[in-house]
């Protein structure tokens, strides 16, 4: 038997006389055969601020007049859907907050779960967290974390609005390349 396999035995031997044992605080994990891969996902987001169906509401606003809309910060759960249409097939939702966070050209904080409901990543979330200027033409926000099948998953997310309505509402499209295992 090779000594690699011998060696719990050994531990658990040695310990069942003082009970069972704590386990170690941290522990190394070495996963040598899961290779890392690189997805790329390709949706439409709709940011709906007007009428009664809105999904994207602003939430607060300084007490004090600011330059712009400085300070402003919206809540969404803003649906994501296969193609341009809002009513092509939904995909998941982006739910999350954007603020303006900047005295200057209009800039957001923007911090969101894409919670995708959708064929394998059903259930899976990526989070983006980044600076949104959004009449940019294309916005890069850093994909910094992720659930489900997204674990430890990194990369980025590119933004480019393909409609706004003089209401406000924008449909955006996202092109969002994933490092995940
Ligand atoms: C727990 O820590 C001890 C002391 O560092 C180490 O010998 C042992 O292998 C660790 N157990 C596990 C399961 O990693
Ligand atoms: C809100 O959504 C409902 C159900 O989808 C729809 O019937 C209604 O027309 C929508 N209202 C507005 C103002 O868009
Ligand atoms: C996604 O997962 C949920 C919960 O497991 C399930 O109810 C739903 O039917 C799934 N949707 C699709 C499109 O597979």
């Amino acid at each position: 038997m090779p000594l690699l396999l011998l060696l719990p035995l050994l531990l658990l031997s040695s310990s069942a006389t003082h009970g069972r044992p704590a386990p170690n605080f941290s522990t190394g994990i070495v996963h040598a055969q899961q290779k890392q891969k690189l997805s790329h996902l390709h949706f439409y987001f709709h940011d709906i601020v007007s009428g009664r169906n809105a999904t994207a509401v602003p939430v607060a606003k300084p007490s004090t007049q600011t330059r712009a809309l400085f300070g402003m910060i919206t809540v969404m759960d803003d649906p994501l859907t296969e193609g341009p249409e809002p009513t092509s097939k939904p995909v998941g939702r982006a739910q999350g907050a954007y603020a303006v966070a900047s005295l200057g050209e209009l800039a957001f904080l923007q911090a969101m779960n894409m919670v995708f409901t959708e064929g394998k990543y059903n259930g899976s979330v990526l989070t983006v967290l980044g600076r949104n200027t959004p009449f940019h033409e294309v916005r890069e926000m850093p994909v910094v974390g992720g659930s489900g099948l997204f674990r430890f998953a990194r990369g980025y997310a590119l933004a480019h609005t393909i409609s706004l309505s003089s209401s406000g509402d924008a449909v955006v499209e996202y092109n969002v390349y994933v490092m995940h295992y």
